[in-house]
């Protein structure tokens, strides 16, 4: 089945309805990276050389059905517009759909930009109520949507409203599509996964469809506390889930059985208790004092990831090495953003944790493609269809 893409729709003209993933940190008014705002920029401007007027929606957190201060459009309206240096109309209203919201869009000229309030707080938008897909598509004639970020959500503005309006994906959800399914459909080998993270359960479904696909999968983080255990290790009072022992044992079965290779990191890095300026000590992954906890990969680990990695031709990160927030604890995850931005194979990062450390390294333009969907990208990389796609397919 074929995406429909930019190129499919004529947008002369026209008003389109844009759903954007502008769900993005805000501090005291602020945005505080603007990264998907950025990466919605070229869909946007292509829309707008056609002439056409562009009403955008998307959620921002995860308010409780209704509108909260906290969660308002207009500090994303303040940045977009400077973005894109343009006036973006904006009104905070109590809701997408609601009467005021609809006035405030009936009155738009031609070539603006409005950006309706944020879509949870309309109850509606979650149960993907088709009452609402069917007021937010009287906005337009046409719809696209360019939120690869939410794509994993089946609601109003996402799924729902494409069954009102001739959709198309814009350039942001084909790249994310085209990019991460490579992935999945023959990568070039060497192919090597990195995945970290606290919780195995969180990438169980990741780790388990790449095993088809991966020569080697680096694991980092907690969740490797979890393997380690499961195979008999000593792991002092690291984060491990207990229930997920018997899970971590049979996927390394697995691994040996299709002959893709599983590193666990060698090494920690551990302490008492995780606080700033804490004693660290490095001990084996298998064998951490009681009382002791790991919390980052080790020198040994990080030295042996490294190599591994040289000779890969495409590299999937998604995860942290560590608990990054913490120094020391954050030298595994710098060091491999170091590391995957200088090799010279495809790279791709996705993740909130791991494109942060890739962003702090000041080495973002030197990855290949950066996601900027979190569990969208899991659950695609997971082999699932995702419902916001699906409803742009012929
Ligand atoms: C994200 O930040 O991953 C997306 O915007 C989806 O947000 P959600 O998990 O609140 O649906």
């Amino acid at each position: 089945m074929a995406l429909k893409t930019l190129n499919d729709l004529n947008f002369k003209d026209k008003r389109v309805l844009v759903r954007v993933d502008y769900n993005v940190p805000i501090k005291e008014g602020k945005v505080t990276d603007d990264t998907r705002i950025e990466a919605s920029l070229p869909t946007l401007k292509k829309l707008l050389s056609e002439g056409s007027s562009l009403i955008l929606m998307s959620h921002l957190g995860r308010p409780k059905g209704g509108p909260e201060d906290k969660y308002r459009m207009g500090p994303v309206a303040q940045k977009l517009s400077e973005l894109i240096g343009q006036e973006v109309r904006y009104e905070a209203t109590n809701g997408p759909a609601s009467k005021e919201q609809q006035a405030f869009v009936e009155k738009a000229p031609k070539g603006s930009i409005t950006l309706l309030e944020n879509t949870r707080f309309d109850s509606r938008e979650e149960t993907n109520d088709p009452e609402l897909s069917r007021i937010l598509a009287s906005y337009a004639d046409v719809y696209v949507n360019d939120a690869f970020g939410a794509a994993h959500r089946a609601h109003a503005s996402t799924e729902g409203v494409a069954k009102f309006l001739p959709g198309a994906a814009g350039y942001l959800l084909e790249k994310e599509i085209s990019t991460l399914s490579k992935l999945l459909n023959n990568p070039e080998s060497p192919f090597k996964v990195i995945i970290g993270g606290a919780k195995v359960s969180d990438k169980i479904g990741v780790i388990e469809n790449l095993l088809d696909m991966a020569d080697e999968i680096l694991i980092g983080g907690a969740m490797a506390y979890t393997f380690f255990k499961a195979q008999g290790g000593k792991v002092g009072k690291s984060l491990v889930e207990d229930d997920k022992l018997d899970l971590a044992s049979d996927l390394l079965e697995r691994a040996k059985a299709k002959n893709t290779k599983i590193l666990l990191p060698s090494d920690s890095m551990c302490a008492q208790e995780i606080t700033e300026g804490v004693e660290t000590k490095v001990y084996p992954s298998d064998d951490i004092p009681e009382g002791w906890m790991g919390l980052d990969i080790g020198p040994e680990a990080i030295k042996t990831y490294q190599d591994s990695l040289k000779d890969a031709k495409t590299i999937l990160w998604n995860g942290p090495m560590g608990v990054f927030e913490f120094s020391p604890f954050n030298t595994g995850t710098n060091e491999v953003a170091k590391t995957v931005a200088h090799l010279d194979g495809f790279t791709v990062v996705g993740g909130g944790d791991s494109v942060a450390a890739i962003n702090k390294s000041g080495l973002a333009d030197k990855i290949d493609h950066i996601s900027t969907g979190g569990g969208a990208s899991l659950e695609l990389l997971e082999g699932k269809t995702l419902p916001g796609v699906a409803a742009l397919e012929d």
